[in-house]
């Protein structure tokens, strides 16, 4: 049956009916789209893990119709909700993720047979209709194949996944999906960096950083997500013309520079803009992957703010053997 894209009201609609029949749909969130299941309800779990192609090894986020679920869904001391109070004040609704105890509610296959839950609520007004209206927690991991490019459109949804319907709420805005991180002893922990930068967290407990101050990497986070098909090779800079004579070479750009001999280019932001930068990064990846390149050189951006969520997102597309693919 071919996938069908609908908007507006109907599709809000037939999403709800969908996920009250134990089905999955995906839906926009402010990040990238999921691929969104009744959190409570196994049968649609298994349903997400199979059409993802995802392994069980790997925990879901929990979506909340409102913050009085947290308590209900996670667990946490008075210190924990003080942090945890302050942070969901400034962040929630929106792109930021949080590692909490799970409380009985939650099952084992949501989260992988780990004692934890990751919970988060979108700001995205068509995920919050639909929500609101369903009124129970969603799981929605990205709506893509298992270590392949999260979708950031309908369209690219439908390239990737085999379901009988995908909301359409345009493109999204962030285009990198949400900030995980999880409280370790009063101090954050990034698991994976987004949105929701470590210099915006700072403001609310200590972040503590992997040696080298990369982020700390999250159990079920492998370094071969968000993969484009293609080779890909990052570099500080790339060069005028490709040093990789012969073959078709694209070039992934943060800013606009003058380039020679390049089969395909995209520029990520015109004006060097990080926030623009990460909102077309998955869509440049996935039209570069689309030109029959051999090799996407792709060039780092500043490793500030955003930068490091861009940057993470850079490493595991280019980290990635083609020759091993899953899914
Ligand atoms: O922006 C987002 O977060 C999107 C939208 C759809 O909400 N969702 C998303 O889900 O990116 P997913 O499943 O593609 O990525 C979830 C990440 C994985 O890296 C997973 O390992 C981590 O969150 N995670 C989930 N539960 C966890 C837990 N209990 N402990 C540590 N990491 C966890
Ligand atoms: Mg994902």
């Amino acid at each position: 049956m071919p996938t069908e894209i609908l908007t507006g009201e109907i599709a809000v609609d037939r999403a709800v009916q969908l996920l009250r029949d134990g089905g999955v749909v995906a839906l926009p969130t402010e990040t990238v789209y999921g691929l969104a299941g009744d959190a409570l309800n196994d049968a649609a779990l298994v349903k997400i893990f199979a059409v993802k192609a995802r392994p069980t090894f790997d925990p879901l986020i929990v979506h909340l119709p409102h913050n009085d679920w947290l308590g209900r869904v996670a667990k946490f001391s008075t210190l924990e909700q003080k942090i945890i109070g302050s942070l969901i004040g400034r962040f929630w609704p929106g792109p930021l993720t949080i590692v909490l105890k799970k409380t009985e509610m939650i099952s084992d296959l949501a989260v992988a047979g780990l004692d934890t839950v990751a919970v988060r609520r979108s700001a995205n007004p068509i995920f919050c209709a639909v929500i609101e209206k369903f009124a129970r927690p969603l799981a929605a991991p990205s709506a893509n194949r298992f270590g392949r490019i999260s979708p950031t459109t309908a369209q690219a949804v439908r390239e990737e996944l085999d379901i009988p319907l995908v909301v359409d709420g345009g493109r999204t805005t962030h285009g990198i999906e949400s900030t995980v991180v999880q409280l370790v002893g009063g101090a954050l922990e990034i698991l994976r960096p987004g949105p929701v930068t470590s210099e915006m967290l700072v403001e609310f407990a200590p972040v503590k950083l992997a040696p080298g101050g990369r982020p700390i990497s999250s159990p079920g986070q492998l370094l071969s997500h968000y993969s484009p098909r293609t080779k890909m090779q990052i570099v500080a800079r790339v060069a005028k013309t490709p040093d990789h004579s012969g073959g078709r070479v694209g070039a992934l750009l943060f800013g606009p520079i003058e380039t020679l001999g390049f089969t395909a280019t995209r520029q990520l932001s015109l004006r060097r803009d990080l926030g623009e930068a990460a909102a077309n990064l998955f869509q440049s990846m996935r039209e570069l992957d689309g030109e029959g390149l051999d090799l996407i050189v792709a060039e780092f951006v500043p490793e500030i703010g955003l930068g490091v969520a861009i940057n993470d997102r850079l490493r595991r597309a280019a980290s990635f053997d083609k020759t091993e693919r899953v899914g």
